[in-house]
């Protein structure tokens, strides 16, 4: 078991997926997490998570206490909170942000001192514990500040590593952002059941099992898209038939437009920080 203190500051969607994660896998007990957070409804709800979980409304007693502080915050807001803790900080402690398109350097710089800065991407999926996330160290963080950036994650689904920050922003396109692509993709799906007779119920229960069932066989046999799509199109059949006409619309060009254009406003909105 990890023996670091935690402070989550932002207990919102991803806050508080990641606590609970971390908690389920007791990689870290409840008396040595924290939460700081503004709203008292909201930290009256986060400390229901889990028996002797810590709460605080000042964002400077939580880093002052903590080993490791996980900034869960909106970009707006992250120079304001860099600010405050700073005079707390100490390079001895660790920062792991999960905030889009806010580099490491610009953490660093606002910190002072040499602080071990993490920069992460995880997805939503982190509210059941099946997220995406890839982790990318700042210049001060080594491959310990990594590992314990990889349990946090791992606690929530998958971790990849990435040493050249730049593709953090292409994370949040794809992955970060991914799983709004996805519920387009269910949203029209169901739709389209709905259109050939379906009721709602059944069409969304069908196209929701069809990708789990569909990612799950990708994932176990390892095989490329592109060949398991050969293998469910048989001549003349309906796979093919419906295949031409997702190309004909430009299916594929229409999610490499979308992925490159957030890629491009995640590093917009960083390059706003710098
Ligand atoms: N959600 C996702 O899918 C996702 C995926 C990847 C990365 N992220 C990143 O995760 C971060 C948090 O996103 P989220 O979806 O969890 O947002 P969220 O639900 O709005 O959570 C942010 C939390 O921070 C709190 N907060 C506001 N001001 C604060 C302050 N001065 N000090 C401490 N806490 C403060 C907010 O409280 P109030 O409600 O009272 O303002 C809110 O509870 C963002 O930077 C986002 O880029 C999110």
């Amino acid at each position: 078991m990890n023996k670091k203190k935690i402070a989550i500051i932002g207990g919102g969607n991803m806050g508080e997926a990641l606590a609970r994660g971390i908690l389920q896998t007791k990689w870290a007990t409840p008396d040595r997490m924290m939460i700081a957070e503004p709203l008292k409804e909201r930290v009256d709800k986060l400390k229901g998570i889990a028996h002797g979980i810590k709460s605080s409304h000042s964002n400077v007693d939580a880093a002052g206490w903590a080993d490791v502080i996980l900034l869960s915050i909106k970009p707006q807001i992250i120079a304001h909170v860099l600010d405050e803790i700073k005079p707390v900080m100490k390079d001895s402690k660790m920062v792991v942000s999960v905030v889009a398109g806010v580099t490491t350097a610009y953490m660093e710089k606002r910190l002072g001192g040499k602080v071990p800065v993490i920069r992460a991407m995880p997805n939503i999926a982190a509210v059941v514990r099946e997220a995406a996330t890839a982790i990318c160290p700042g210049k001060y963080a080594n491959e310990e500040h990594m590992s314990v950036a990889r349990h946090i994650f791992e606690s929530v689904g998958m971790v990849v590593d990435v040493t050249e920050e730049p593709l953090m922003d292409s994370v949040t396109g794809l992955s970060g952002t991914g799983p709004m692509y996805v519920f387009q993709i269910l949203e029209g799906l169901s739709d389209a059941g709905v259109k050939v007779g379906l009721s709602r119920d059944m069409a969304n229960a069908l196209a929701v099992q069809t990708l789990i069932g569909s990612s799950k066989l990708i994932k176990e046999t390892k095989e490329h898209p592109a060949k398991l799509k050969d293998l469910v199109t048989s001549p003349g059949g309906t796979a093919i038939s419906a295949l031409h006409s997702l190309e004909k619309n430009g299916l594929k060009a229409l999610l490499i437009d979308a992925v490159e254009v957030a890629s491009k406003r995640s590093s917009e909105l960083g390059s706003k920080k710098e």
